[in-house]
């Protein structure tokens, strides 16, 4: 009978998991003087994967002075994806070609500069990081959406951008040079007599010319066959004068240390 009793008494005793005191997410607490159970990061704190030590890499500067080189060697996939982040975040100001002429400019925006003034073809890489991340003048930082790895990718492009405004035939490799239609032959050969506005520079992810003025309606998503695509799709002609970016690039890139 003791037994039963004990038995009993401990039972009343016994506390349940979902009984147990606790906060629930967001609730109030009594205990702290701010009333906030969800408690702030202490200073400083570093999550894992983010030790950024690499200054260079992550502020664009050494003691204080705008860095002008990449602080990772850029490959083609890079700047592939350069290109993507490039006409997704920064390309609706400054436009495809980069002349600030975006979309949103015509709509009224604060008009960005060219990248093809002497200043901005001179400002050294730093600079651009610098601009990305902390935003600069009438422009907003994008810091949020564009992770520190991307933000070189970018400076990257518009750095090729930026070469291709002033390239000739000559810069072209030989062996390439078949690959170019006639119209971008005759603008490479004239380049050096004529500096052309940045407007009739046909980029490399720009709508091939004669451009007839009509947008040609965009395939239907089919997600079987973008997964497919994302394994390996090889660079080429073909993809870049479509106008179109390899998959993979972003899909492989995406889960990088950010
Ligand atoms: C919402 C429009 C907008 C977007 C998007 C935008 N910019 Fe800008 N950008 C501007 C404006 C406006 C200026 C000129 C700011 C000023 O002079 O007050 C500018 C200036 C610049 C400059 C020139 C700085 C200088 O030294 O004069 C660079 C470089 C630049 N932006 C790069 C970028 C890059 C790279 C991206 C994409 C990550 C981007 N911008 C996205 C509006 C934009």
């Amino acid at each position: 009978m003791a037994t039963v009793g004990l038995v009993l008494l401990l039972g009343g005793c016994r506390r349940d998991m979902q009984d147990q005191p606790k906060y629930k997410p967001l609730h109030e607490s009594e205990f702290f003087a701010d009333h906030r159970s969800e408690r702030p990061m202490v200073d400083d704190t570093v999550p894992r994967g983010y030790l950024r030590t690499d200054l260079a890499r992550y502020t664009g500067k050494m003691n204080g002075v705008d860095i002008n080189y990449f602080p990772f060697a850029i490959t083609r996939e890079d700047l592939t994806r350069g290109q993507d982040r490039f006409n997704i975040y920064c390309s609706p100001c400054h436009s495809r070609l980069g002349d600030g002429n975006g979309l949103i400019v015509k709509r009224g925006y604060h008009n960005p500069p060219s990248y093809y003034t002497d200043r901005v073809m001179k400002a050294p890489l730093g600079h651009f990081f610098d601009v990305i991340t902390n935003g600069f003048g009438a422009m907003p930082s994008y810091a949020s959406r564009v992770m520190p790895d991307d933000r070189w990718r970018i400076i990257a492009y518009i750095r090729t951008l930026q070469f291709s405004e002033n390239a000739s035939i000559n810069d072209v490799p030989p062996e390439d040079r078949a690959k170019l239609g006639a119209s971008a032959t005759a603008e490479l050969a004239n380049v050096s007599s004529s500096h052309p506005s940045p407007q009739s520079t046909t980029g490399p992810n720009e709508v091939p010319s004669p451009f007839s003025g009509v947008i040609p309606p965009a395939a239907p998503w089919n997600p079987n066959a973008a997964a497919s695509e994302q394994t390996g799709r090889p660079y080429g002609q073909a993809a870049e004068n479509a106008g179109t970016l390899p998959v993979s690039d972003t899909t492989t890139i995406q889960g990088g240390n950010h």
